[in-house]
Protein backbone atom coordinates (compact mmCIF):
# COMPACT_ATOMS: atom_id res chain seq x y z
CA UNK A 1 0.00 0.00 0.00
CA UNK A 2 1.48 3.68 -0.73
CA UNK A 3 2.30 5.83 1.80
CA UNK A 4 0.29 9.05 3.48
CA UNK A 5 0.87 12.33 2.03
CA UNK A 6 1.40 14.05 4.40
CA UNK A 7 1.18 18.23 3.80
CA UNK A 8 3.25 20.61 6.33
CA UNK A 9 1.20 24.06 6.77
CA UNK A 10 1.90 27.43 7.55
CA UNK A 11 1.66 28.94 11.00
CA UNK A 12 -0.84 31.79 11.30
CA UNK A 13 0.14 32.81 15.04
CA UNK A 14 2.61 35.79 15.54
CA UNK A 15 5.80 35.01 16.37
CA UNK A 16 5.48 31.23 14.99
CA UNK A 17 8.88 30.35 13.59
CA UNK A 18 8.61 26.95 14.54
CA UNK A 19 7.88 23.72 12.34
CA UNK A 20 6.77 20.49 13.17
CA UNK A 21 7.90 18.91 10.03
CA UNK A 22 11.50 20.27 9.27
CA UNK A 23 13.82 19.58 6.29
CA UNK A 24 15.75 16.87 8.30
CA UNK A 25 12.51 15.01 9.19
CA UNK A 26 11.30 15.67 5.82
CA UNK A 27 13.99 13.88 3.71
CA UNK A 28 13.86 10.73 5.99
CA UNK A 29 9.59 10.74 5.82
CA UNK A 30 10.58 11.09 1.94
CA UNK A 31 13.29 7.96 2.13
CA UNK A 32 10.65 5.85 3.85
CA UNK A 33 8.18 6.25 0.52
CA UNK A 34 6.29 9.19 1.72
CA UNK A 35 5.13 12.20 -0.34
CA UNK A 36 5.56 15.72 1.58
CA UNK A 37 4.02 19.30 0.45
CA UNK A 38 5.17 21.92 2.13
CA UNK A 39 3.25 25.23 2.41
CA UNK A 40 5.50 28.37 1.62
CA UNK A 41 5.93 30.41 4.56
CA UNK A 42 8.78 33.04 5.01
CA UNK A 43 7.85 32.88 8.95
CA UNK A 44 9.36 30.06 9.31
CA UNK A 45 12.73 29.37 10.48
CA UNK A 46 13.69 27.06 8.08
CA UNK A 47 13.78 28.35 4.43
CA UNK A 48 11.58 27.59 1.54
CA UNK A 49 14.53 26.18 -0.31
CA UNK A 50 15.97 23.98 2.54
CA UNK A 51 12.15 22.21 2.19
CA UNK A 52 13.10 22.09 -1.88
CA UNK A 53 16.82 20.86 -1.53
CA UNK A 54 15.17 17.84 -0.05
CA UNK A 55 12.70 17.05 -2.42
CA UNK A 56 9.44 18.17 -0.89
CA UNK A 57 6.67 19.67 -3.27
CA UNK A 58 6.27 23.44 -2.42
CA UNK A 59 2.54 24.81 -2.56
CA UNK A 60 1.17 28.14 -1.83
CA UNK A 61 1.11 29.65 1.52
CA UNK A 62 -2.05 28.60 3.37
CA UNK A 63 -3.38 26.41 0.48
CA UNK A 64 -4.47 23.46 2.79
CA UNK A 65 -8.20 23.91 2.64
CA UNK A 66 -7.49 23.02 -1.04
CA UNK A 67 -5.86 19.38 -0.77
CA UNK A 68 -7.34 16.38 -1.87
CA UNK A 69 -8.73 14.85 1.35
CA UNK A 70 -6.77 12.22 1.12
CA UNK A 71 -3.82 14.64 2.30
CA UNK A 72 -3.04 14.69 5.83
CA UNK A 73 -2.34 18.27 7.14
CA UNK A 74 0.36 18.76 9.40
CA UNK A 75 0.99 21.88 11.88
CA UNK A 76 2.01 23.01 15.27
CA UNK A 77 -0.54 25.38 16.72
CA UNK A 78 -4.33 25.82 16.34
CA UNK A 79 -6.04 26.33 12.98
CA UNK A 80 -7.55 29.35 12.25
CA UNK A 81 -10.52 30.53 14.12
CA UNK A 82 -13.57 29.68 11.34
CA UNK A 83 -16.87 27.83 11.82
CA UNK A 84 -16.24 26.16 8.49
CA UNK A 85 -16.35 22.06 8.55
CA UNK A 86 -13.33 20.67 8.67
CA UNK A 87 -13.30 17.73 6.13
CA UNK A 88 -9.49 16.78 5.64
CA UNK A 89 -7.24 14.80 8.38
CA UNK A 90 -5.17 17.12 11.12
CA UNK A 91 -1.83 16.70 13.20
CA UNK A 92 -1.32 19.60 15.58
CA UNK A 93 -1.69 20.48 19.22
CA UNK A 94 -5.18 21.61 19.47
CA UNK A 95 -5.82 22.32 23.04
CA UNK A 96 -9.12 21.56 22.69
CA UNK A 97 -9.38 18.28 24.96
CA UNK A 98 -9.84 19.92 28.44
CA UNK A 99 -12.51 22.34 28.35
CA UNK A 100 -10.21 25.15 26.95
CA UNK A 101 -12.08 28.50 25.55
CA UNK A 102 -14.38 27.27 22.14
CA UNK A 103 -13.34 23.46 22.28
CA UNK A 104 -16.78 22.50 21.61
CA UNK A 105 -17.48 24.96 18.54
CA UNK A 106 -13.78 23.91 16.80
CA UNK A 107 -14.37 20.26 17.58
CA UNK A 108 -17.66 20.05 15.67
CA UNK A 109 -16.28 21.42 12.82
CA UNK A 110 -14.56 17.86 12.49
CA UNK A 111 -18.02 16.32 13.32
CA UNK A 112 -19.65 18.51 10.22
CA UNK A 113 -17.07 17.97 8.14
CA UNK A 114 -16.18 14.46 8.68
CA UNK A 115 -12.12 14.86 9.45
CA UNK A 116 -10.20 13.84 11.93
CA UNK A 117 -7.75 14.89 14.84
CA UNK A 118 -4.67 13.58 15.86
CA UNK A 119 -3.86 15.67 18.49
CA UNK A 120 0.10 15.87 19.24
CA UNK A 121 -0.13 16.10 23.06
CA UNK A 122 -2.06 13.40 23.36
CA UNK A 123 0.43 11.21 21.08
CA UNK A 124 1.99 8.59 23.54
CA UNK A 125 3.42 5.46 24.10
CA UNK A 126 2.71 2.22 25.41
CA UNK A 127 3.52 3.85 29.07
CA UNK A 128 1.41 6.56 28.51
CA UNK A 129 4.75 9.27 27.79
CA UNK A 130 4.09 11.47 25.29
CA UNK A 131 6.52 10.30 21.93
CA UNK A 132 6.74 14.58 21.21
CA UNK A 133 7.13 17.39 23.01
CA UNK A 134 8.98 20.95 23.95
CA UNK A 135 10.24 20.33 26.91
CA UNK A 136 13.89 20.28 26.87
CA UNK A 137 13.69 24.16 25.05
CA UNK A 138 11.43 25.32 27.01
CA UNK A 139 13.82 24.98 29.96
CA UNK A 140 17.06 25.92 28.26
CA UNK A 141 15.56 29.15 26.49
CA UNK A 142 13.93 29.62 29.97
CA UNK A 143 16.93 29.90 31.90
CA UNK A 144 18.90 31.85 29.18
CA UNK A 145 15.88 34.88 29.41
CA UNK A 146 16.92 34.16 33.24
CA UNK A 147 20.44 34.47 32.83
CA UNK A 148 19.59 37.92 30.65
CA UNK A 149 16.98 39.24 33.10
CA UNK A 150 20.30 38.86 36.24
CA UNK A 151 22.95 40.89 33.36
CA UNK A 152 20.44 43.47 33.28
CA UNK A 153 19.64 44.12 36.82
CA UNK A 154 23.15 44.02 37.35
CA UNK A 155 23.27 47.08 35.15
CA UNK A 156 20.11 48.20 36.99
CA UNK A 157 18.29 48.12 33.81
CA UNK A 158 14.83 46.06 33.38
CA UNK A 159 15.47 43.14 30.38
CA UNK A 160 13.73 44.53 26.84
CA UNK A 161 12.23 42.92 24.12
CA UNK A 162 13.18 39.26 23.00
CA UNK A 163 13.18 37.86 19.52
CA UNK A 164 14.01 34.55 18.51
CA UNK A 165 17.62 33.45 18.12
CA UNK A 166 19.19 32.02 15.01
CA UNK A 167 20.32 28.90 16.53
CA UNK A 168 22.08 27.92 20.41
CA UNK A 169 25.12 29.26 19.77
CA UNK A 170 24.06 32.81 18.94
CA UNK A 171 22.32 32.71 22.08
CA UNK A 172 24.95 31.68 24.08
CA UNK A 173 27.17 33.89 22.83
CA UNK A 174 24.84 36.57 23.28
CA UNK A 175 24.51 35.96 27.29
CA UNK A 176 27.91 35.10 28.26
CA UNK A 177 28.41 38.63 26.51
CA UNK A 178 25.86 40.54 28.53
CA UNK A 179 27.38 38.70 31.43
CA UNK A 180 30.72 39.88 30.80
CA UNK A 181 32.17 36.87 29.25
CA UNK A 182 30.85 33.91 31.41
CA UNK A 183 28.49 33.11 33.71
CA UNK A 184 30.84 31.70 36.08
CA UNK A 185 29.82 32.78 39.73
CA UNK A 186 26.37 32.97 39.44
CA UNK A 187 24.59 30.68 41.31
CA UNK A 188 20.76 28.76 39.95
CA UNK A 189 18.90 26.85 41.59
CA UNK A 190 16.42 24.38 39.66
CA UNK A 191 12.83 22.56 40.69
CA UNK A 192 11.90 19.45 38.50
CA UNK A 193 15.46 19.18 37.26
CA UNK A 194 15.05 15.52 36.06
CA UNK A 195 12.04 16.70 33.93
CA UNK A 196 12.25 17.30 30.35
CA UNK A 197 11.98 21.14 30.73
CA UNK A 198 14.56 21.26 34.48
CA UNK A 199 17.27 18.92 31.72
CA UNK A 200 17.49 21.60 29.34
CA UNK A 201 17.58 24.32 32.08
CA UNK A 202 20.40 22.62 33.49
CA UNK A 203 22.38 22.24 30.31
CA UNK A 204 21.88 26.57 29.27
CA UNK A 205 23.65 27.09 32.90
CA UNK A 206 26.09 24.47 31.92
CA UNK A 207 26.96 26.27 28.62
CA UNK A 208 27.11 29.78 29.40
CA UNK A 209 29.69 28.71 31.99
CA UNK A 210 28.20 28.15 35.52
CA UNK A 211 30.42 25.86 37.86
CA UNK A 212 28.57 22.52 38.18
CA UNK A 213 28.35 22.87 42.29
CA UNK A 214 26.68 26.07 40.97
CA UNK A 215 23.38 25.02 39.62
CA UNK A 216 21.62 23.34 42.18
CA UNK A 217 19.47 20.40 40.82
CA UNK A 218 16.22 19.73 43.24
CA UNK A 219 13.20 17.04 41.96
CA UNK A 220 11.02 15.59 44.09
CA UNK A 221 13.28 13.95 46.73
CA UNK A 222 14.49 17.62 47.58
CA UNK A 223 11.27 19.22 47.87
CA UNK A 224 9.90 16.17 49.85
CA UNK A 225 10.03 17.91 52.95
CA UNK A 226 7.60 20.87 51.90
CA UNK A 227 8.48 24.56 51.15
CA UNK A 228 8.51 27.19 51.45
CA UNK A 229 12.51 26.84 50.75
CA UNK A 230 15.02 29.36 52.20
CA UNK A 231 17.67 27.69 50.03
CA UNK A 232 15.93 29.63 46.68
CA UNK A 233 16.86 32.68 48.91
CA UNK A 234 20.34 31.98 48.64
CA UNK A 235 20.77 31.47 44.48
CA UNK A 236 20.37 34.67 41.92
CA UNK A 237 17.94 32.43 39.48
CA UNK A 238 15.43 30.07 40.40
CA UNK A 239 14.19 27.84 37.86
CA UNK A 240 10.49 26.19 38.27
CA UNK A 241 9.85 23.65 36.03
CA UNK A 242 7.76 21.08 37.57
CA UNK A 243 5.24 19.25 36.19
CA UNK A 244 2.19 20.66 38.64
CA UNK A 245 -0.57 17.65 39.26
CA UNK A 246 -1.69 18.15 42.79
CA UNK A 247 -2.10 21.24 45.25
CA UNK A 248 1.69 21.28 47.18
CA UNK A 249 3.04 23.52 49.73
CA UNK A 250 4.07 26.72 48.11
CA UNK A 251 8.05 26.77 46.75
CA UNK A 252 8.44 30.71 47.59
CA UNK A 253 5.89 33.27 49.07
CA UNK A 254 6.06 37.06 49.06
CA UNK A 255 6.20 37.28 52.85
CA UNK A 256 9.26 34.56 53.01
CA UNK A 257 10.84 36.89 50.14
CA UNK A 258 10.06 40.26 51.93
CA UNK A 259 11.20 38.96 55.18
CA UNK A 260 14.60 38.10 53.95
CA UNK A 261 14.90 42.42 52.96
CA UNK A 262 18.12 43.32 51.83
CA UNK A 263 20.04 40.47 52.37
CA UNK A 264 18.61 38.47 49.59
CA UNK A 265 20.51 36.92 46.87
CA UNK A 266 17.59 35.70 44.24
CA UNK A 267 17.48 38.18 41.95
CA UNK A 268 15.15 36.78 39.28
CA UNK A 269 12.36 33.96 39.21
CA UNK A 270 11.48 31.69 36.00
CA UNK A 271 8.59 30.32 36.22
CA UNK A 272 8.81 27.50 33.07
CA UNK A 273 5.92 26.29 34.61
CA UNK A 274 3.79 28.89 34.39
CA UNK A 275 0.88 27.95 36.74
CA UNK A 276 -0.14 31.57 36.96
CA UNK A 277 -3.62 31.11 36.81
CA UNK A 278 -3.73 27.69 38.79
CA UNK A 279 -4.68 27.86 42.08
CA UNK A 280 -2.04 25.48 43.37
CA UNK A 281 0.64 27.23 41.97
CA UNK A 282 3.75 26.97 43.85
CA UNK A 283 5.41 30.33 43.17
CA UNK A 284 2.73 32.72 43.85
CA UNK A 285 4.25 35.80 43.74
CA UNK A 286 3.04 37.06 40.25
CA UNK A 287 -0.33 37.43 38.48
CA UNK A 288 -0.19 36.91 34.77
CA UNK A 289 2.51 35.43 32.63
CA UNK A 290 4.72 37.45 31.07
CA UNK A 291 5.73 38.15 27.09
CA UNK A 292 8.20 38.48 24.29
CA UNK A 293 7.47 41.86 24.02
CA UNK A 294 7.90 42.49 27.92
CA UNK A 295 9.73 39.52 29.38
CA UNK A 296 9.61 40.67 33.20
CA UNK A 297 7.35 41.76 35.97
CA UNK A 298 8.69 42.97 39.24
CA UNK A 299 7.29 40.99 41.74
CA UNK A 300 5.52 43.55 45.13
CA UNK A 301 8.46 42.53 47.64
CA UNK A 302 8.97 45.69 49.46
CA UNK A 303 9.71 48.99 47.97
CA UNK A 304 13.32 49.27 50.21
CA UNK A 305 14.30 45.35 48.83
CA UNK A 306 16.47 44.89 45.90
CA UNK A 307 14.11 44.09 42.97
CA UNK A 308 13.26 40.76 42.20
CA UNK A 309 12.08 40.32 38.29
CA UNK A 310 10.03 37.31 37.74
CA UNK A 311 9.58 35.25 34.05
CA UNK A 312 6.24 33.64 33.13
CA UNK A 313 6.15 33.25 29.10
CA UNK A 314 4.63 30.19 28.32
CA UNK A 315 5.99 29.93 24.55
CA UNK A 316 9.61 29.84 25.77
CA UNK A 317 10.30 27.22 22.53
CA UNK A 318 9.86 29.57 20.56
CA UNK A 319 12.74 31.60 21.34
CA UNK A 320 15.20 28.66 19.71
CA UNK A 321 13.09 28.28 16.78
CA UNK A 322 15.21 25.88 14.55
CA UNK A 323 16.85 23.52 17.53
CA UNK A 324 13.08 23.39 19.08
CA UNK A 325 11.62 22.16 16.01
CA UNK A 326 14.61 19.84 15.15
CA UNK A 327 14.25 18.16 19.02
CA UNK A 328 10.77 18.20 18.38
CA UNK A 329 10.22 16.31 15.11
CA UNK A 330 12.81 14.10 15.78
CA UNK A 331 11.59 12.63 18.56
CA UNK A 332 8.06 12.59 16.13
CA UNK A 333 9.65 10.76 13.40
CA UNK A 334 9.17 7.39 14.38
CA UNK A 335 5.62 7.62 15.01
CA UNK A 336 5.11 9.14 11.77
CA UNK A 337 7.27 6.55 9.62
CA UNK A 338 4.17 4.32 11.44
CA UNK A 339 1.15 6.57 10.63
CA UNK A 340 -1.68 5.79 9.82
CA UNK A 341 -1.51 2.29 11.30
CA UNK A 342 0.78 2.14 14.92
CA UNK A 343 -1.12 1.94 18.26
CA UNK A 344 0.15 5.77 19.04
CA UNK A 345 -2.10 6.70 16.49
CA UNK A 346 -5.45 4.01 16.61
CA UNK A 347 -5.30 5.40 20.72
CA UNK A 348 -5.14 9.03 19.79
CA UNK A 349 -8.47 8.41 17.12
CA UNK A 350 -9.86 6.62 19.79
CA UNK A 351 -9.48 10.16 22.11
CA UNK A 352 -10.79 12.45 19.36
CA UNK A 353 -13.74 10.55 18.93
CA UNK A 354 -14.84 10.72 22.30
CA UNK A 355 -13.79 14.53 22.52
CA UNK A 356 -15.56 14.86 19.72
CA UNK A 357 -19.15 13.84 21.02
CA UNK A 358 -19.01 15.06 24.18
CA UNK A 359 -18.32 18.45 21.81
CA UNK A 360 -21.74 17.36 20.33
CA UNK A 361 -23.62 16.48 23.18
CA UNK A 362 -22.04 20.14 24.84
CA UNK A 363 -24.88 23.16 25.27
CA UNK A 364 -23.58 26.52 26.66
N1 LIG B 1 6.74 27.90 29.41
C1 LIG B 1 6.78 27.13 28.32
O1 LIG B 1 6.99 27.61 27.20
C2 LIG B 1 6.60 25.65 28.48
C3 LIG B 1 6.89 24.79 27.40
C4 LIG B 1 6.80 23.41 27.59
C5 LIG B 1 6.36 22.91 28.82
N2 LIG B 1 6.03 23.78 29.83
C6 LIG B 1 5.53 23.31 31.14
O2 LIG B 1 6.63 22.90 31.94
C7 LIG B 1 6.18 21.94 32.90
C8 LIG B 1 7.14 20.76 32.94
O3 LIG B 1 7.08 20.07 31.70
P1 LIG B 1 8.05 18.84 31.39
O4 LIG B 1 7.77 18.39 30.01
O5 LIG B 1 9.44 19.20 31.77
O6 LIG B 1 7.49 17.76 32.44
P2 LIG B 1 8.21 16.43 32.91
O7 LIG B 1 7.10 15.56 33.37
O8 LIG B 1 9.18 15.95 31.90
O9 LIG B 1 9.08 16.92 34.18
C9 LIG B 1 8.52 17.42 35.35
C10 LIG B 1 9.49 17.17 36.49
O10 LIG B 1 8.94 17.82 37.65
C11 LIG B 1 9.17 16.96 38.75
N3 LIG B 1 8.24 17.34 39.81
C12 LIG B 1 6.90 17.22 39.83
N4 LIG B 1 6.41 17.69 41.00
C13 LIG B 1 7.48 18.11 41.73
C14 LIG B 1 7.62 18.67 43.01
N5 LIG B 1 6.56 18.89 43.80
N6 LIG B 1 8.85 18.93 43.45
C15 LIG B 1 9.94 18.72 42.66
N7 LIG B 1 9.87 18.19 41.41
C16 LIG B 1 8.65 17.88 40.97
C17 LIG B 1 8.96 15.56 38.19
O11 LIG B 1 9.54 14.58 39.04
C18 LIG B 1 9.66 15.69 36.84
O12 LIG B 1 11.03 15.36 36.95
C19 LIG B 1 4.77 21.57 32.47
O13 LIG B 1 3.87 22.28 33.30
C20 LIG B 1 4.67 22.08 31.06
O14 LIG B 1 3.32 22.44 30.71
C21 LIG B 1 6.17 25.13 29.68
Amino acid sequence: MSKPVLWLRCEKKDFERRAALTPTTAKKLIDGGFDIFVERDEQRIFKDSEYDAVGCKLVENNTWPSAPLSTTIVGLKELEASSDPIAHTHIHFAHSYKGQAGWAQFLSRFHRGGGTLYDIEFLTDANGRRVAAFGFHAGFAGAAVGALALAAQKKGEKLGVLTAYENEDAMIHDIRAALGGSGKGVKALVIGALGRCGRGAVQLFRNIGLEEDDILKWDLTETAKGGPFSEILDVDIFVNCIYLSSKIPSFLTKEQIAAAGKERRLSVVVDVSCDATNPNNPVPIYDAITTFDKPTVEADVGSENPPLAVIAIDHLPSLLPREASEQFSTDLLPSLLEYPDARVWTEAEKLFRKKVAEAVQYKE
